[in-house]
């Protein structure tokens, strides 16, 4: 396919006329005509915006096929561990709401390096957890093999994976941005859907605020993600119990420059 036709399927696809996604890129319609007609191409300068509009990589937004290495797998491909090895404070909440007096089934999506499933796996829990990088999960195995613990680790991606099993917890932290707007509903009813009765889904979210900068080490590809809305996240658990639901903004030094980020987190009780 020439780029021509990937714009206009990828655009036909999203629901976006013509006039829309040139809003969207603040050009005129005539333009994106033309690059459908392959009359005239996009500006390079204008590439990471249009494949972020569009929701695809650059590179297939140029009919290159996908790299199999994500950012990720760069930034995990070091001897030290990208986030650290202390587990997510909502850890301790899986904790003090379903202590592990029994192997609790627990779901971490978007594990990255494994910190939190291992921790988890460590504390008695019986842990399976997927991401996206390959590399994040080599490092994730080796950790729980150093810690002598047993973890499911697999690779999988949230926007399309099906849960063909029953979680008693389901956990994510730090990935919910990655997914689209429009997949949001069906993913995470089938997470409620896979969740046993009185199990928890525990999500944090960056949510977008107009007096708060995008972290500087942000990706190309993460913009990608459609903002989530203050507040949207618990509009999708309205139906369960809430024992938490809180917007914080807290200070962040990754990629070695501090900056903010604000935050959406539910811990949702399936009753
Ligand atoms: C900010 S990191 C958080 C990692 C981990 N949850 C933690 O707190 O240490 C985001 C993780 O989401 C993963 N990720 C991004 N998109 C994903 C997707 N569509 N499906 C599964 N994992 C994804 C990335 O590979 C990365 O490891």
């Amino acid at each position: 396919m020439n780029i021509g036709e990937i714009i206009s399927n990828k655009r036909k696809e999203l629901g976006f006329t013509q006039q829309v996604l040139a809003e969207k890129l603040n050009i005129s319609f005539q333009s994106v005509s033309k690059w459908e007609n392959n009359s005239s191409y996009p500006d390079i300068l204008l590439l990471p915006r249009l494949a972020a509009v569009l929701e695809i990589s650059i590179d297939s937004l140029l009919g290159y096929p996908p790299r199999s290495l994500t950012d990720y797998d760069k930034r995990y491909n070091t001897e030290n561990y990208y986030w650290g090895l202390i587990p997510n404070t909502l850890c301790y909440e899986i904790m003090r709401l379903k202590p592990p007096a029994k192997p609790f089934k627990v779901l971490d999506i978007g594990c990255g390096e494994g910190k939190d499933a291992v921790f988890l796996a460590r504390n008695g829990y019986n842990v399976a957890a997927f991401d996206v990088s390959d590399k994040g999960l080599e490092k994730a195995k080796e950790l729980a093999a150093k810690c002598n613990v047993n973890v499911d680790f697999f690779k999988a991606d949230l926007r399309d994976y099906k849960l063909d099993t029953d979680y008693d917890i389901i956990f994510s932290s730090g990935v919910f941005h990655y997914l689209p707007r429009r997949l949001r509903e069906g993913v995470i009813d089938n997470l409620k859907a896979h969740t046993n009765p009185n199990g928890i889904n525990i999500i944090n979210v960056f949510v977008k605020k107009p007096f708060i900068q995008l972290p500087p080490d942000l990706e190309v590809s993460e913009l990608n993600a459609d903002d989530w809305k203050s507040g949207e996240i618990f509009t999708y658990y309205h139906d369960w119990l809430f024992q938490k639901c809180e917007e914080t903004i807290f200070k962040c030094n990754s990629g070695g420059t501090p900056h903010k980020h604000c935050m959406d987190i539910i811990i949702a009780e399936k009753n």
